[in-house]
């Protein structure tokens, strides 16, 4: 049976059990265990209204290793230069015989306004401010891989908390796992109100690291220098970047993580982002058993239970109960 129903736009709405599902059979996927025919004849549209290396890419080649066709539609060399709505291109995919619409796009919430309007799957690559849950997922199963476990551990979030869609995902997804997750930044990046979300809020990055396991750094995204959020990029690094001696302050087998891309020399060194302690490779690698989890949820379980639905219909009808 189908883990998501339908969709999947968040870690929020999703219990621990069925988080723990979809990393259970991610790690199906990173074993070759599942069937490389599962999802023929299916396709997925990838929608990205907004760059990507490692999401994009990662969609695509876990489709293909399920078996599915994939279109990559570019909102730039579309109708959308010629006004088309959001709306419209996603009903217009799911007309051509679109299954899946995998949807990054700056605003937060366009996910859930596609999922409304149509009836294919869709899947959240990233929305605005709001959630990148299969970042989140992918994240959690290399903590897991690492650690063993997630309960009890105690990860820390440091950078531009306040506009990233990546700590949301992780702060939802740790916390509903039973670790403990600490935000840290400038006050204007990770203001105080995070906590009434059951996380620690902390301003000083050497105090944040104290009896840390995982050490996550975010892009410091750099047009909100423009705006007043942030330091400039050398003050950043002075007071927060993730450095070799900083990386020391956690506990002793403590590892570092980052969604990427990174800005080397900015919110971390390059000895750390590719050191011994460095997850960030893992992620990446994650990322496609992931995504291969996702669509094969929604797509191949999900089938099965749709084939079985008329035959059930048919047979109350025969029976005079519908
Ligand atoms: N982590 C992440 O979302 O990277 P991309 O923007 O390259 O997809």
């Amino acid at each position: 049976m189908s883990v998501l129903r339908g969709h999947l736009l968040g870690l929020e709405p999703l219990s621990p059990t069925q988080i723990l599902a979809l990393l259970d059979l991610a790690e199906e996927a990173a074993a070759g265990r599942l069937d490389p025919r599962s999802l023929e004849g299916r396709v997925v549209a990838n929608v990205f209204y907004e760059p990507s290396t490692r999401t994009r890419t990662s969609f695509e080649l876990a489709a293909r290793r399920l078996g599915a066709r994939v279109v990559n539609f570019d909102p730039e060399r579309s109708s959308v230069q010629k006004g088309e709505s959001l709306i419209d291109t996603a009903l217009t995919l799911e007309a051509m015989g679109t299954d899946a619409i995998v949807l990054r796009h700056p605003c937060s919430g366009a996910g859930q306004l596609v999922a409304r309007h149509v009836r294919c799957s869709v899947v959240n690559a990233g929305d605005g401010m709001h959630e990148h849950p299969t970042q989140g997922l992918l994240d959690l199963l290399t903590v897991r891989q690492a650690f063993g476990r997630i309960a009890g551990l105690r990860v820390v979030v440091v950078g531009d908390v306040l506009h990233s869609r990546v700590a949301r995902s992780a702060a939802w997804g740790f916390s509903k796992l039973g670790a403990e997750v600490v935000l840290c930044g400038p006050p204007t990046l990770v203001p105080r109100q995070l906590e009434q979300a059951g996380v620690r809020v902390c301003h000083r990055l050497e105090e944040a690291l104290e009896g840390a396991d995982v050490v996550m750094a975010l892009r410091v995204q750099v047009e909100r220098q423009a705006a007043g959020f942030l330091p400039s990029a050398g003050e950043y690094h002075r007071l927060y970047a993730v450095t070799p001696e900083r990386l020391r302050l956690a506990k002793p087998g403590a590892l570092f993580m980052h969604p990427g891309p990174m800005n080397l020399g900015v919110e971390v060194t390059p000895e750390v982002a590719y050191g011994a302690r460095s997850l960030v490779l893992r992620q990446v690698a994650n990322g496609v058993a992931v995504r291969m989890a996702v669509l094969y949820d929604l797509l191949a379980q999900q089938r099965a239970a749709a084939e079985v639905r008329p035959v059930e219909r048919t047979e109350l009808a025969l029976a005079g109960r519908v």
